[in-house]
């Protein structure tokens, strides 16, 4: 039972947040779709969100869910919501401008914001940051029990995650120095009183946003609420990609939920008939199946390779009864 998704969940039960990692094409998005309508089974509100900006959710419920939490059909209240990341983009830009235009006219420097907007923004780390104040205003809004998360693939999960520390470190130092050029003038100033009463809003701003990023590490790392679950296949590269995933979440503290092993081709439907083609795969699935069971301390569901590919909510639930047996 411990070694079970049923058995971690039993032992989590303040679980609220929960992300799917590995290799492209493994399943992560019917994993997280399996896992969601669970939880809105046992009558938890629960939200299924994608923050990619290539979103899957839709395709998956055969329903569109882009841009608004939409209820699913047949899904026990289950919501589901793929947000619009070029909105967020668009958004950030705006909020990036006003800044640059107000720290520049707070400086004295005669230079237009826009080249300044457009160097912050241009590069793809720009995206991924998006995703991730997507991601955090959800939870803050906190309008749900449980958060499932269909994420992006494995190396921008950890950047994703990689990110609050590497944003809190920055923003320290940004207000470290802010402070010490603050008071620096100050003493320069002859009219001290009204330099001090004056708030630097740069420094507000900042300490807010730190603010924010540490109460989102905290809840990240915490394990009684957040839990990342890897999926992989019975295959070399699946394996390698989350042998290596599972280290760098070590590294940073992030809880680990556990393993899914997907699309294992059932073997007690092999006869005569059966051909080599399909025999050969079953002895490689059996191979790396040891090589995981050796490798990850918790595998906590197998679910069986399906005769079609998994699209609609009735195929989704028998992924479910794949991932929970007996419920
Ligand atoms: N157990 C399964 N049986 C059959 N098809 C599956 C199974 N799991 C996933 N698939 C199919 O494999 C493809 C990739 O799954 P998906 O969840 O989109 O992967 P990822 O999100 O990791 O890129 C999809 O077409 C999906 O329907
Ligand atoms: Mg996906």
């Amino acid at each position: 039972m411990k070694n079970s998704m049923k058995g971690f969940l039993e032992g989590h039960p303040g679980l609220r947040y929960t992300y799917f990692g590995g290799k492209g094409g493994v399943g992560k998005t019917v994993m997280a779709g399996a896992m969601a309508l669970w939880f809105a089974q046992q009558g938890r509100k629960t939200l299924l969100a994608s923050t990619n900006p290539v979103h899957s959710l839709s395709n998956l419920l055969n329903q569109n869910v882009f841009g608004k939490a939409t209820e699913v059909d047949e899904g026990y209240g289950l919501h589901a919501l793929e947000i619009d990341t070029r909105e967020t983009i668009e958004r950030s830009k705006t909020e990036i401008r006003e800044k640059v235009n107000w720290f520049l006219k707070f400086a004295d420097i005669p230079t237009k914001a826009e080249d300044f907007v457009e160097s912050a923004t241009m590069n793809p780390a720009f995206e991924e940051s998006a995703m991730f104040e997507n991601m955090i205003d959800l939870i803050v809004a906190d309008q749900y029990e449980v958060y499932v998360f269909d994420t992006a693939p494995t190396a921008n999960a950890r950047r994703l995650l990689g990110m609050s520390k590497v944003y809190g470190l920055w923003v320290d130092k940004m207000l470290q120095s802010r402070k010490e050029a603050r008071e620096t003038r100050i003493k320069l100033s002859f009219r001290k009183k009204k330099e001090e009463e004056q708030e630097d809003p740069l420094l507000t701003y900042l300490a807010s946003f730190r603010d924010r990023i540490d109460q989102m590490r905290e809840l990240l790392t915490d394990d009684s609420k957040t839990a990342f679950f890897f999926v992989t296949l019975l295959e070399s590269l699946p394996i390698a990609v989350i042998k290596r995933f599972i280290g760098w979440f070590h590294d940073f503290g992030i809880p680990i939920g556990g393993v899914i092993v997907n699309e294992v081709i059932d073997d007690s439907q092999l006869d005569e008939n059966t051909t080599q083609f399909v025999l050969n795969r079953v002895e490689m699935q059996k191979r790396y199946l040891e090589e995981a069971q050796q490798s990850f301390e918790r595998i906590l569901g197998m679910v069986s390779l399906l005769d079609n590919e998994v699209k609609g909510v009735p195929m989704i639930k028998k992924v479910m009864s794949a991932l929970f047996p007996g419920s």
